[in-house]
């Protein structure tokens, strides 16, 4: 067979049912334990002002090297969303709600990253924010909901992974130090390393550089430059959790991905998979981004799943398996008329879900089709039915008999056989 002359660009691909019918579920559930906590969902648009991603700073990778940006028509210059909390701090600045502003949203970011298994360009998040709030009750809150999903989706796997980064007026101090530490140690750092250290020395503490890790392992802490009310949030997000039972490993150089953090930093990680990519979730304060977009000076807490990569979990701990999408009935017509036409659409609006085939097949061809779909029951009507106005009722899983009723007792009689 020839190459189709197009594929999907890469680190993109196509999710077809029944994948997508797993996705929806997906996303239904987090929907339910989202409004279960009080949230509203937010659908922002997939494209902003690349500057709305830059103010994300510009010393991450996310913002560097991986917005997919472009020029429009309008000479604006623009960029795919590579997360959603740009835009939810920028929708809140727009549109000024009353605090605290809960939101849920669920869709695809776009990063231009080097595709592998688990790490796509165009990847689905989940996820939470809520701004107005200072409260680490709220962080508790968040992270508990995450947990919470985790535990309904059947992921028993996953390792909460926390840490503060402090208040912004912490960071000077802590940069200092750990400016002064490793550039005692230049030589041990990797090039690219030294690089990150120029315009961000926290970014370091993130390399997974393998010469790197003896020098990270040996970093001065942020716990040891916290500010007495940074210091306190984080003891109360600590009992909030214990509290609560959910388990957590503190680790003390946790940085994140991404520039915005203040306070609370989390992650979660997946033991059952085995590639590079085991963060399946991740989030924490942003106290300054709101006002860095031209909103009120509100702070911010949230966190995003990425759906791919829970998936791949999910996958690897056999739980959350693609949901049951048999219909109910198969309608099988041989009379050349309307009849099937019309039967599927009696059904249907009856609440059932029903297929068929088409193109006027045989009655062994559709019969074929109706024990091949997983359908429980098939109705057929051929002339002797239809001439009689009966249709026959056909149980297709066991070995209950077929029985000929008259079709106003055709819905019935279905409901009768199928599995409660
Ligand atoms: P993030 O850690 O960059 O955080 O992304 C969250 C999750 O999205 C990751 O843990 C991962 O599962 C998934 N993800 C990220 N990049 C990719 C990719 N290229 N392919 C597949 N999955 C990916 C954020 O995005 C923050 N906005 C989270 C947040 C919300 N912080 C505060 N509020």
């Amino acid at each position: 067979m020839a190459r189709p002359s197009f594929q999907a660009a890469p680190g993109t691909r196509d999710l077809i049912s029944p994948t997508t019918d797993r996705w929806r579920a997906f996303v239904a559930l987090f929907a339910e334990e989202a409004s279960s906590s009080g949230f509203g969902q937010i659908v922002p648009p997939m494209f902003e002002d690349m500057s709305v991603f830059t103010r994300l700073g510009e010393a991450s990778d996310v913002v560097s090297k991986e917005l997919y940006d472009f020029v429009d028509k309008g000479d604006r210059h623009l960029a795919l969303r590579p997360e959603f909390t740009a835009s939810v701090c920028r929708a809140f600045a727009e549109n000024r709600q009353l605090t605290p502003w809960k939101v849920w949203y669920a869709g695809p970011a776009f990063r231009y990253d080097k595709p592998q298994k688990g790490r796509y360009r165009q990847f689905e998040q989940v996820g939470a924010e809520v701004i107005g709030s200072n409260d680490p009750d709220l962080d508790v809150e968040l992270i508990a909901m995450a947990a919470r999903f985790y535990e309904r989706l059947g992921l028993t796997d996953v390792t909460l992974q926390l840490n503060t980064l402090g208040d912004a007026s912490d960071r000077p101090g802590y940069l200092d130090a750990l400016r002064a530490y490793f550039e005692a140690n230049l030589d041990a750092l990797s090039e690219q390393s030294r690089v990150t250290l120029q315009t961000n020395p926290l970014r370091v503490l993130d390399s997974k550089r393998p010469q790197d890790a003896p020098l990270i392992e040996g970093a001065p802490l942020i716990t040891d430059h916290l500010s007495d009310e940074a210091e306190a949030a984080f003891e109360r997000v600590k009992a909030g959790l214990m509290a609560l039972n959910i388990e957590f490993t503190l680790t003390p150089r946790l940085v994140r991905g991404l520039d915005y953090y203040t306070r609370t930093a989390f992650e979660f990680v997946a033991g059952s998979l085995d590639s590079a990519q085991t963060a399946v979730g991740g989030g924490g304060r942003y106290d300054g981004l709101v006002a860095n977009l031209g909103g009120p000076d509100e702070p911010g807490v949230g966190f995003a799943l990425g759906i791919d990569r829970t998936l791949l979990a999910c996958d690897a701990s056999g739980v959350f398996p693609e949901p049951d999408t048999t219909v109910d009935v198969w309608v099988v017509a041989t009379t050349g008329g309307l009849d099937g036409l019309e039967i599927a659409d009696e059904l249907r609006r009856a609440g059932l879900a029903v297929d068929r085939s088409f193109d006027h097949r045989s009655m062994k061809a559709q019969m074929k089709a109706a024990n091949r779909s997983g359908a429980p029951v098939a109705v057929i009507i051929g002339a002797d039915e239809a001439a009689a106005a009966t249709v026959s009722v056909r149980p297709l899983l066991d070995d209950r008999d077929q029985v000929v009723v008259p079709r106003a007792e055709m819905l019935a009689t279905i409901k009768e056989l199928l599995p409660s």
